[in-house]
């Protein structure tokens, strides 16, 4: 990324403008964070419900300070080990964080990603960039500027282009705000080796936990319909799928000859490699013509994790009806 790029994103940023940069979980739709109306057009632009809170993207742990009115040592420690990198911290708000970032919330989740392109353009900028995922609401999150271009198109004032996105799903996400730090989205860190770090479980999401839009059961989904059929109904519901409609496939293994489903897409057999895939994979056979898109589900391996749980809300997001009783076959 040439430093003249970064100096215009500078000062569009500084001008109250959009920007989209790249991090190495997805990309991110920028704006100044300590500028209210620049933070309502993320809004504007992505259509998503104001009282949703953003994360706010920092060079370094040194400016924790400036938004956090407690550091609590879970985030030090957290911060020491995972910054820069996938890891979203939510913490009590300094008194200055506006309403527009915390959704009114008393607290602010802040992050330091790793990207050298988002780290430069943080670096010269040297303050809080609110940055949600560059998707319109509830759609799948984009890794590459053809899926931002898609998304948002002409509603932002510059792309800086920084090729694929490494991790290719959100950042994990843990609320250190309260007495016990829990895991409010799972991602490329586990769950265990957060647990690893803070010598405690994590707790779990209950009622009295703040608004996560990415927590939302219906989230990340493509527009046709997506059903989860586990590895051993895979054939069965394909079958009986593709005696109604056409029929796409996201598997972890080759196309039997005998399948009758219209695409097969193999994805990679390792956790990490397939979620740097899936965004990308589900945006291409949401384009294939077909009218369903059926993936096999994930191992219930600590690993896969985070991609189960993108697929699993994809699924209840496409609003696909369940086809079989059977419990093997997970839609909602
Ligand atoms: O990897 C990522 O986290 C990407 C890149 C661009 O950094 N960002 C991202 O932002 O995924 P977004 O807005 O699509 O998802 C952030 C999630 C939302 O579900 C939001 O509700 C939650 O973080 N969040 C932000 N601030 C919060 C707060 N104070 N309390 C609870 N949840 C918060
Ligand atoms: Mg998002």
């Amino acid at each position: 990324m040439d430093q003249k790029s970064i100096q215009t994103a500078v000062t569009i940023l500084r001008a109250g403008g959009l920007v989209v940069f790249p991090t190495e979980t997805v990309y991110g739709l920028g704006a100044d964070a300590g500028n209210a109306s620049a933070v309502r057009k993320i809004f504007a632009a992505k259509e998503r419900p104001a009282d949703h809170p953003v994360i706010v993207h920092l060079a370094s742990e040194r400016q924790l300070s400036q938004w956090a009115s407690e550091i609590p040592p879970a985030v030090e420690q957290l911060a020491e080990r995972f910054w820069p990198g996938p890891l979203t911290l939510i913490v009590k708000r300094a008194k200055s964080v506006i309403d527009e970032v915390t959704g009114g919330q008393d607290t602010v989740g802040l992050r330091v990603p790793s990207h050298p392109v988002a780290q430069a353009l943080l670096q010269a900028f040297g303050a809080g960039i609110a940055a949600p995922s560059a998707n319109r609401f509830g759609r799948v999150s984009p890794t590459t500027v053809g899926h931002v271009r898609e998304e948002l198109g002409d509603r932002v004032d510059l792309i800086l282009d920084g090729g694929a996105c490494d991790v290719g799903i959100e950042s994990t996400i843990v609320d250190v705000s309260g007495d016990t730090p829990v895991l409010l989205r799972p991602g490329r860190i586990s769950e265990e080796e957060i647990e690893a770090v803070l010598h405690v479980p994590l707790g779990r999401l209950g009622a009295g936990s703040p608004r996560v839009s990415g927590t939302l059961a219906a989230h990340y989904a493509p527009s046709l319909p997506l059903v989860l059929a586990s590895s051993g109904m895979l054939d069965a519901v394909v079958r009986e799928q593709a005696s109604r409609r056409v029929v796409a496939v996201l598997a972890r293994r080759p196309r039997p000859s005998y399948s009758s489903a219209t695409v097969w897409m193999v994805g990679p057999r390792d956790a990490a490699q397939f979620a740097h895939y899936l965004y990308a994979g589900l945006r291409q056979l949401d384009q294939c013509g077909c009218s369903v898109i059926i993936v096999e589900a994930p191992p219930e391996t600590p690993d896969w994790a985070a991609v189960r749980d993108r697929l699993e809300r994809a699924a209840v997001g496409s609003g696909a009806k369940p086809i079989a009783a059977d419990s093997a076959v997970r839609t909602a």
